[in-house]
């Protein structure tokens, strides 16, 4: 039986940890060839040996999302290597705490480097090779604090709303042209990324989520898997949430 992604080419910033791992081996288990964009070399080679250990296709590449010649090498790298780039997924991403007191011009300078500036520049960079491949899908990892506040995340909560709105204008852009842009907005989701959550904000975050605790990587990964596929060939501009129902709340 075919996979759902057969015959499809993924760049996954971000894919060698949490969230972006987990959508490397599930698009690969679906027939994706997969290329593993990140700053960590070791773990990125250990998600390649993973996949390629279930017999599926992948490789890795050194990708810093905050510069464009190292987007430009990696679009070049997975064109040269699969032959085509058809999909996009923008997860490469950080988090840091601080409120507007607190945080630091350089906080907000990195931040908004890595998750705004970030997926900027992969659109901007896989746009030529999307466009070409006819049928591209871009898939952009924003987050639930892109869509509502909390006083201690003022740099986080920007980048991500900024993630929010470049996937409505790529959306749009890109209509007629055959790349569709669609963003997912995970909730809390266990992943090494928590680390760096104070263990009062975990109690917090978990007392406001409505199923009571945080999600799985795999969570992400299926919704992310069904917005590159062409099951969701009328599906652009759209916003999935995948929070245990946290916003449904708001
Ligand atoms: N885990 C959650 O609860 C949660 C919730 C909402 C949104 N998100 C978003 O999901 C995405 C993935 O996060 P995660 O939870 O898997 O965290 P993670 O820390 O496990 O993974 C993030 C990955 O991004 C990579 N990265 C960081 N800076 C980079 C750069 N400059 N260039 C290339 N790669 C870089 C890291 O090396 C790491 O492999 C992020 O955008 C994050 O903001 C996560």
């Amino acid at each position: 039986m075919a996979g759902r992604l057969s015959g499809k080419a993924a760049l996954i910033s971000g894919g060698a940890s949490g969230l972006g791992e987990a959508q490397a081996m599930l698009f690969a288990r679906e027939g994706a060839s997969v290329l593993i964009g990140d700053l960590q070399t070791d773990k990125g080679d250990a998600v390649v040996e993973s996949i390629k250990g279930e017999g599926g296709d992948a490789a890795f590449v050194h990708l810093d999302v905050t510069a464009m010649n190292s987007w430009t090498a990696a679009v070049g790298e997975a064109v040269s290597r699969f032959g085509k780039l058809t999909t996009l997924v923008n997860n490469a991403g950080i988090f840091h705490p601080g409120g507007i007191v607190e945080e630091t011009k350089e906080g907000w300078d990195r931040m908004i480097a890595i998750n705004q500036t970030g997926v900027f520049l992969g659109m901007k960079a896989a746009s030529e090779a999307l466009l070409a491949s006819g049928n591209g899908a871009i898939v952009n990892i924003s987050s639930l604090f892109g869509l509502m506040g909390s006083p201690n995340a003022i740099s986080y909560h920007a980048s991500k709303a900024a993630v929010r709105l470049m996937g409505k204008a790529g959306a749009l852009e890109f209509a007629k042209k055959g790349i569709r842009v669609n963003t997912i907005f995970p909730g809390q989701i266990k992943t090494p990324i928590l680390g760096d959550i104070s263990p009062e904000q975990d109690k917090a975050i978990k007392a406001a989520i409505p199923m009571g605790d945080a999600g799985e990587p795999i969570d992400v990964a299926y919704a992310s898997l069904y917005l590159a596929s062409d099951e969701a060939k009328y599906v652009s501009g759209a916003e999935i949430w995948v929070d245990g129902a946290w916003y449904a709340g708001q």
